[in-house]
């Protein structure tokens, strides 16, 4: 076996935080989001967002309600800047949302940052220096107070730049980049600075976003790192703590809801995960997260496959059909047992009319986002008769009898062998037609008539029956329709069979208000089903007693 070359890599330092809080913490209420999909996005974009796809983008953001949306890095790029000034010119900024905008700590970035905002009612000016020993080391050649006096000096300038711009309320958001890979009293002495000279208010709190620019260990870690920061911060309370995770190591989502119990209010990501390298968190997901815990997640979701489509436009990046709670096959159920558990999981939550969901395998409910129940279950060799019923009856309303549903599951399962495919609701419903209700030769009831007499409650039964294309009319009594013609046929016929069950409910689907029937019967030795679907009930039996005895007989050659 070839090794990888393991060797080449170190553990991270834990942190000493032996009394950490958050293992026991819930989370009770949604942070407050803020939309990063322009700027952190957009800039991992192998083509970026054209000023069209930047608009589409923002409204969707606005509709789905996030209240602060970075929606750029002005200074960076001219299209960036023309947008920031699209939206301030053309009023396109509601009231209650925050745009936020990034800047490095740079003099001439930060002013034209300024440039840019200018007109806008309120504005987040996104402050960031990269902190970590790694590049502090190798990228900037600089001390801790180097790295400390430029944080400083931005926001002082900032701070004077804010006060010439009355008109626009501005708060602070101050990034240690890279804080994931920073020591935490380095993060909390840089914060520290920040705030000194920001001189942040409770009513204009400082906002300090801790990234997890790059994964480096696992979410327990970060998860560590926040508490620990949060416990030492001197002004904790004129702070709003963010969390801005990525995915290098496919946490994002984990690091995020550890990081909220560890005590950040306020959570920075994309809809879905783009973002630089493998992505920044997907807000949908940890939104998702919460709303499944009974949490209201404070963004409007409802429309899932609205958000996909827009997201999708802007970025030219395709979804995952296993993306959580939004890919193709999410809901999906495929094996025989989890389709069974689904379906007896949805026949008791509509039986039971309970408010809370409890359905196995489907932690949420598809419909609250816009999904429908259509595909919970799709067939294909692998699945069982449980989830073929049920698909039977969602989408064609033929709810067959529990002892009918392994021979019907056999047919399926032979198509699905020998096709090795997925068979659609339309095939399987024209496998069942075929089988079941056109199964109308040797046999076929021409006519059926049911007269009733009041002396002894039998009912006698006239009917025509063409054999192989041959009519002949054929008379027996019963102690009901079905027993009336099951005697004509055994003894004018002479067929010997045995009726060993019979189902009937009406089809709610169709609009002529139709019945089925569903009849099983004993013919030498074996089982067969059949089934009939008249608006006339007896009328329905005696096609299915038919249908039973045809396929009972094919099966006899
Ligand atoms: O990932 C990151 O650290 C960033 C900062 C600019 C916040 O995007
Ligand atoms: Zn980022």
């Amino acid at each position: 076996m070839h090794k990888l070359p393991f060797y080449k890599y170190r553990p991270f330092t834990a942190i000493t935080l032996p009394d950490r809080q958050w293992p026991s913490r819930v989370i009770e209420q949604a942070p407050l989001w803020c939309s990063v999909d322009l700027r952190d996005g957009n800039q991992a974009l192998v083509v970026p967002m054209t000023l069209a796809q930047k608009l589409e983008l923002f409204n969707l953001l606005v509709k789905v309600g996030f209240k602060q949306i970075e929606v750029g890095f002005p200074s960076a790029a001219e299209v960036e800047f023309n947008f920031l000034r699209t939206l301030v010119e053309e009023n396109r900024i509601p009231e209650d949302v925050t745009i936020q905008v990034l800047t490095q700590a740079r003099e001439h970035l930060i002013r034209r940052t300024f440039e840019s905002v200018r007109g806008a009612k309120q504005a987040i000016i996104h402050l960031y220096n990269p902190t970590s020993e790694l590049q502090r080391r190798v990228v900037f050649k600089k001390s801790k107070p180097e790295i400390i006096e430029i944080a400083a000096q931005a926001t002082q300038l900032i701070k004077e730049l804010a006060s010439t711009m009355p008109e626009t309320k501005i708060t602070l958001e101050y990034s240690p980049e890279s804080f994931s890979g920073t020591e935490v009293d380095f993060a909390v002495e840089i914060c520290e600075a920040v705030i000194d000279v920001w001189k942040p208010t409770p009513d204009n709190k400082i906002i300090l976003n801790l990234p997890e620019t790059v994964q480096l260990c696992t979410p327990n870690t970060y998860a560590d790192q926040i508490e620990w920061f949060c416990r030492r911060l001197k002004q904790r309370d004129l702070a709003i703590v963010s969390l801005h995770t990525h995915n290098d190591r496919g946490t994002g989502v984990a690091s995020t809801e550890l990081g909220m119990m560890a005590g950040a209010e306020r959570v920075e990501g994309t809809l879905l995960g783009n973002g630089e390298r493998t992505g920044n968190v997907d807000l949908v997901t940890v939104a998702l997260n919460l709303y499944t815990q009974g949490i209201d997640p404070n963004l409007d979701l409802s429309n899932i496959d609205e958000i996909v489509d827009v997201v999708e436009r802007c970025t030219n990046i395709t979804t995952h059909i296993r993306h959580p709670y939004v890919g193709e096959l999410v809901f999906t159920a495929f094996s025989g047992s989890h389709q069974d558990a689904i379906s007896k999981g949805m026949a008791h939550y509509t039986q039971s009319q309970s408010e809370i969901w409890e359905v196995p395998y489907l932690p949420m409910d598809p419909t609250d986002i816009g999904r429908t129940y259509e595909s919970i279950i799709r067939v294909n060799s692998q699945s069982g008769k449980g989830g073929i019923a049920y698909l039977l009856d969602q989408e064609f309303g033929f709810q067959l009898p529990k002892p009918m549903q392994p021979e019907f599951g056999q047919i399926i399962q032979r198509i699905a062998d020998h096709t090795g495919k997925e068979l659609k609701p339309a095939e399987i419903w024209h496998a069942f037609f075929n089988e079941y209700i056109d199964a109308i030769s040797p046999l076929k009831l021409q006519k059926f008539r049911i007269s009733e007499s009041s002396e002894d409650e039998q009912v006698t039964c006239d009917a025509e029956i063409s054999i192989d294309g041959n009519c002949r009319e054929i008379t027996g009594r019963g102690n009901g329709p079905i027993d009336a013609l099951a005697k004509a046929l055994q003894n004018e016929l002479g067929i010997a069979f045995e009726l060993t069950a019979y189902y009937e409910h009406a089809l709610s689907r169709s609009t002529d208000a139709k019945a089925a029937a569903y009849i099983q019967v004993r013919h030498k030795g074996t089982f067969a089903f059949g089934v009939g679907v008249d608006p006339n009930i007896s009328l329905a039996s005696g096609k299915a007693l038919l249908s039973a005895l045809n396929r009972s007989l094919r099966q006899d050659h």
